[in-house]
């Protein structure tokens, strides 16, 4: 989120944001070009050096066709190329789980892969949670107990409780807090992101 917003908006507002909505702005800021369901990449507006790769990628249920650099990672092409900048850079060394999102099925730092590894996989950003305009459960949950503060590492919460809870419906709170264990929190609000994916398991009992 831009900081200047930061005081303007409401803490559902800010994780609507995350989620659904970025996509249609972001395609036009980066010279995506919509065609049926495949959107094409434009080369001109990518800048940099080096050998590059047209790959086809799977995101949120949207095929796109994007031209990347072989040393470009998911989270940059993620980012920089497609818009999705709900999902962050913290480290961009596979230690802090800011840009986390599921491939898969399952929770991994998107700063860890090559965007050149991803070609036919099914690839889910925080943007991909909501439907419209309603949240994902997680993500209402997240809002209920209070699970962003500063809200850097939150998407990386939520996609890593995400895959959790798919995996595991009714996680426990040792579970979760496991579940959690990748994603570290700058504001140290672990006991309230715990209890907001541990509020969604428990309804699932
Ligand atoms: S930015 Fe990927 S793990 Fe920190
Ligand atoms: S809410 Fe600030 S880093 Fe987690």
């Amino acid at each position: 989120m831009n900081d200047d917003n930061k005081g303007k908006v409401s803490r559902r507002t800010f994780l609507k944001g995350l989620g659904g909505g970025a996509i249609g702005t972001a395609v036009i800021s980066t010279g995506l070009v919509k065609s049926d369901s495949v959107e094409a990449y434009s080369p001109e507006s990518s800048g940099g050096v080096g050998t590059r790769k047209t790959l086809n990628l799977k995101v949120n249920g949207k095929s796109y066709k994007v031209e990347v650099e072989h040393r470009s990672t998911l989270a940059e092409v993620l980012r920089d190329q497609l818009g999705l900048t709900g999902t962050k850079i913290g480290c961009d060394r596979g230690e802090c789980g800011a840009c986390t999102v599921m491939i898969g099925g399952r929770n991994m730092y998107s700063c860890s892969q090559l965007a050149v590894w991803m070609e036919g996989k099914e690839i889910l950003t925080i943007e991909g949670l909501a439907k419209g305009d309603k949240l994902d459960p997680l993500q209402e949950a997240f809002i209920e107990y209070d699970g962003p503060q500063c809200g850097f590492c939150t998407s990386g919460q939520i996609m890593s409780g995400k895959a959790l809870l798919l995996k595991n419906p009714q996680a426990n709170e040792a579970q979760v807090r496991r579940g959690l264990s990748g994603n570290l929190c700058r504001c140290g609000n672990y006991n309230r992101e715990v209890a907001a994916v541990l509020a969604v398991a428990n309804k699932a009992r």
